[in-house]
């Protein structure tokens, strides 16, 4: 594979003091072209770099991903006034000090302080191979050595040392291995090429236009595109899929007569270990190859799929493979022609399979067109009902995409059945960094500890398996909050979701409220503040708790939906009650929420192991943030907290939108203190957020007031 062309800038010349002979030389830091100066830097900005960038750093080894590391550590080291340096061959000495050195294990004979970590006996008995993505490291003898089996351990190998700023080089430090916990750890950009009349150029974008497409063209921007993959890898991210998963029929094409655009795509994402996927239609054989079906069953079927997809690959040699919304929201798949949908994946699972890709199929499957009449049709129970009959029987390289929760997204939901319902199918678990539900990036919602609890969650119980452990061989996914917007995110503490999904992807152990002081660190990093621990407290309390400030303010007790509708953004409490999309509340005069019991509701309980399946199935055992998920109760019910069912909502309403206030006031006192256009952007957007709360506080607080007639015990204005 060639390295991308990167423009035509001149080369500034590394502070190399020698090259090595026979060895390609150190490439020159592409100072002015990698970052894109229009953009914020997000968690990477300059100073982040410092404590590497001051010392005198030696890589070693060769390959497309260890160039990268050279241009990093090169641009590190001009901007702090260390020394790098690039060695290869085994006989090169190093004789004149190192303060840091990161090695390729199979690059020839270790430089003398990396050898000889790499004979020190493993720490722990942890032995097990670093993989393609993992390293090691240590500190001893004064030199900070950090191995790696493969280029991209390497790559990710540097960013931690940029995590760990001061302390990678402070005392001696045993050896510790870092693997990634899920192979695939994956954006999915629901961006369009051509704009879509009701949904724009991204589908639930609340940053800007896509940095990739705009106006049905691909817009090619290097610096933009580049800084993101750099951004992407420094949090973990390994790959991407560059289109909506609703795939139009300008989308559709990027597979064949466009493929061009992706190929750019997957050359700039390259570098930084990134792989392109695409989202395909499943009706392509039809809507680009002319054929009278689409069937799976049918010869001339599979045979353009499968010369489809050796074209991608003479073009993309690592390209990474399909994602595929089907018989989902009005998209084709295989239900036309009879077909369940594990022969609909393994068509394309059997294209992709010569060539090493995965198709990672969505279970985002159910009847968007139900009457709200109909009480036997519950839209919780249709992932479960459509996919766990065919655990088995798809390929092994089908990867099954199923959403955290069994509806969509909301701020709470119980995790989706399907995930321990498929034993023998690879999973993936699909998150929203973009916050269509959460408050479009106009509200600060860090959703860190929503994912870690998504991913901690034992579906048998404290002794089974988490998540995370069913979905290794799948991997993470999540639809992206990234825009053309200079923040990259519209609200920039936004930035944080993306960062917190790329570690929590590499370490769903993680606790969120490190991940998120990692965050603040490097964003704002100490130096570069006029005061810097208020600016890490008053980050702490303003992100912190916000996710369950968000829902504290919004629908209660799991039941979702009571946002506009289309838009998805405030408050509209009946807004889906008569709806054909199955979100529904049924409040009445006497109680509020969806017996989905197997006593006397859908049954939706049923498709949970024990324990969970009898938790789930008794009002008094169900958590109570999930109570109105699966019960209808009255609104004197009782909570475990001791406050009845009505009273909680008022109180959680007016504590969640006084809430808001203090996270505005708070952030008020940071005038001053950091980048001016960081604060007010999100000075600004906390106006809209404090808005925004009391408007839900007051139609959620009033509509349960007239509907039940149980007013405030605390005598609160409701309307
Ligand atoms: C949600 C979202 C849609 C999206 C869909 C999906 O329903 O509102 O815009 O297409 O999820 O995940 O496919």
């Amino acid at each position: 594979m060639s390295r991308p062309s990167v423009g035509d800038g001149p080369d500034r010349s590394v502070a190399t003091d020698r090259e090595p002979t026979g060895v390609p030389s150190a490439r020159a830091p592409q100072d002015g072209r990698a970052v894109d100066p229009t953009a914020h830097p997000a968690w990477l900005p300059p100073e982040a770099f410092r404590a590497l960038g001051a010392r005198r750093v030696l890589v070693h080894g060769a390959g497309l991903l260890v160039d990268t590391v050279v241009d990093e550590v090169g641009r590190a080291c001009a901007a702090h006034g260390g020394r790098a340096r690039r060695t290869a061959l085994a006989d090169d000495p190093v004789d004149d000090g190192v303060d840091v050195i990161l090695a390729l294990r199979d690059a020839g004979p270790l430089p003398a302080p990396a050898a000889r970590a790499e004979a020190a006996p493993p720490p722990g008995g942890d032995d097990a191979p670093l993989g393609d993505e993992g390293f090691l490291l240590t500190r001893a003898e004064g030199v900070t050595v950090l191995l790696a089996d493969a280029p991209a351990g390497l790559l990710y190998g540097l960013f931690h040392l940029i995590r760990l700023g001061e302390a990678a080089f402070a005392a001696d430090a045993p050896t510790r291995r870092h693997r990634p916990a899920l192979r695939r750890r994956m954006l999915d950009h629901w961006d369009n090429v051509a704009v879509h009349p009701v949904m724009g150029q991204v589908e639930r974008g609340y940053a800007g236009g896509s940095i990739f497409w705009r106006d049905g063209s691909a817009r090619r921007d290097l610096a933009r595109v580049r800084a993101y993959a750099r951004l992407l890898a420094s949090c973990g991210i390994n790959a991407i899929s560059v289109n909506n998963v609703n795939v139009g029929a300008v989308e559709a094409r990027l597979l064949t007569d466009r493929l061009d655009d992706v190929a750019w795509i997957a050359d700039v994402l390259r570098p930084y270990g990134v792989r392109v996927h695409l989202s395909v239609s499943f009706a392509a054989p039809v809507l680009l190859g002319g054929l009278p079906t689409a069937d799976p069953r049918d010869a001339t079927v599979r045979a353009w799929w499968a010369g489809a997809t050796a074209q991608v690959y003479a073009r993309i040699p690592d390209f990474g493979g399909y994602v595929v919304k089907a018989d989902s929201e009005g998209q084709p798949g295989p239900f036309a022609y009879g077909r369940d949908h594990a022969e609909g994946a393994n068509l394309l699972a059997g294209a992709l399979a010569p060539h090493g890709g995965v198709v990672h199929w969505r279970a985002f499957v159910y009847d968007h067109r139900q009457d709200w009449r109909d009480r036997s049709t519950d839209r919780a129970r249709a992932a479960h009902d459509h996919f766990a009959p065919l655990d088995g029987r798809f390929r092994d390289n089908v990867v099954l995409q199923v959403k955290h929760g069994p509806m969509d997204f909301q701020v709470r939901e119980p995790v989706s059945p399907v995930i321990a319902a498929m034993p023998g199918t690879r999973l993936a678990v699909e998150f929203q960094v973009t916050q269509e539900y959460t408050g479009q990036q106009r509200h600060v919602c860090y959703l860190g500890p929503l994912w870690s609890e998504v991913l901690g969650f034992r579906p048998w119980g404290p002794s089974g398996p988490a998540v995370a452990d069913l979905t290794a061989g799948g991997g993470l996914v999540a639809v992206s909050n990234v825009g053309d917007d200079p923040f990259w995110t519209g609200h920039p503490l936004a930035q944080a979701n993306l960062y917190a999904f790329g570690r929590l992807a590499w370490d769903p152990q993680a606790d969120p409220l490190a991940v998120l002081d990692e965050w603040i660190t490097m964003t704002f990093p100490p130096a570069t503040t006029g005061d810097p621990e208020l600016v890490r407290a008053t980050l702490h309390a303003v992100m912190d708790d916000s996710w369950r400030t968000y829902e504290r303010y919004t629908a209660p007790l799991g039941v979702g939906w009571m946002v506009r509708p289309g838009v998805h953004y405030g408050p509209d409490v009946d807004g889906y009650e008569y709806s054909p999309w199955g979100t529904y509340h049924f409040a009445d005069r006497d109680g509020v929420g969806v017996d989905r019991t197997r006593a006397t509701g859908t049954g939706f309980t049923g498709q949970y192991p024990s324990p969970w399946s009898e938790v789930y199935e008794s009002p008094e055992r169900c958590p109570d943030e999930l109570l109105l998920f699966f019960h209808h109760v009255p609104y004197g019910h009782l909570l475990h907290t001791g406050t009845t069912v009505v009273q909680h909502i008022y109180d959680t309403h007016f504590a969640g939108a006084e809430q808001a206030r203090r996270m505005r006031r708070r952030w008020r006192r940071l005038a001053g203190v950091i980048d001016p256009a960081v604060h007010e952007r999100v000075a600004q957007r906390l106006d809209e957020q404090v808005r925004c709360a009391e408007e839900w506080r007051d139609q959620i607080n009033t509509y349960f007031f007239r509907k039940s007639g149980v007013p405030d015990a605390r005598g609160r204005r409701i309307h």
